[in-house]
């Protein structure tokens, strides 16, 4: 391929991998904080609980919901099953974002989490490019939303939000707001 050629797709790549995620991402993280008022009071009272806040709804979320794909370098044994060179693995992020002996009370948005890792970015040298781009726009977006719209509320009651459940990424389809 021409340079002019992985250009083009370098670009495709930033602009699909970036768009789709990020949008997930902010629907599902704005239904997320109508629905916990009192996770929306810390992040919009407490500035300093902005970064965390993002990474635990980044954990909570975790909206690449099928998993990395990864190929078996070598024979090994993992959580007591036996991977051969050349497997194929797919590693299911949500579930490893939601382990009970990874994070307490893992099926809780907690913004006072001490939290030194999780996956929704991936993991390794393929880890998410745009990761610092995509938290930068969430911190940026999620307080910005609650302040200038401080009435918002949801206009259906939760369990009619339509959820986009087979996308790559899980989030809502549409989020029916009144303010
Ligand atoms: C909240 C938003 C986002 C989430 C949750 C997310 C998540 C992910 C995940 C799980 C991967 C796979 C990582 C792996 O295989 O270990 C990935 C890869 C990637 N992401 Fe993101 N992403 C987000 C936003 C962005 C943005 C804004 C950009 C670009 C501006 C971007 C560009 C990429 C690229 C280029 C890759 C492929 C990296 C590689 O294969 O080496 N992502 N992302």
């Amino acid at each position: 391929m021409t340079s002019e050629g992985l250009g083009s797709v370098a670009g495709l790549l930033l602009l699909f991998a970036g768009h789709d995620t990020t949008m997930a991402m902010i629907g599902l993280s704005a239904l997320t904080l109508l629905t916990h008022p009192e996770q929306r009071s810390q992040l919009l009272d407490e500035p300093a609980k902005v970064g965390p806040a993002v990474e635990e709804l980044l954990r909570y979320l975790t909206i690449v919901q099928f998993g990395l794909g990864r190929v078996a370098k070598e024979d090994l044994e993992l959580g007591g099953q036996q991977i051969a060179a050349g497997d194929l693995v797919v590693v299911a992020m949500p579930a490893a974002n939601r382990d009970p002996r990874a994070f307490d009370a893992p099926d809780s948005p907690d913004f006072d989490r001490r939290m030194t890792r999780h996956l929704a970015f991936g993991y390794g040298v393929h880890q998410c490019l745009g990761q610092n781009i995509a938290r930068a726009e969430l911190k940026t977006i999620l307080p910005q939303l609650f302040r200038r719209f401080p009435d918002l509320k949801l206009a259906v009651p939760v369990e009619e939000v339509p959820m986009d459940v087979y996308g790559t990424n899980y989030g809502v389809r549409s989020l029916p707001v009144t303010w």
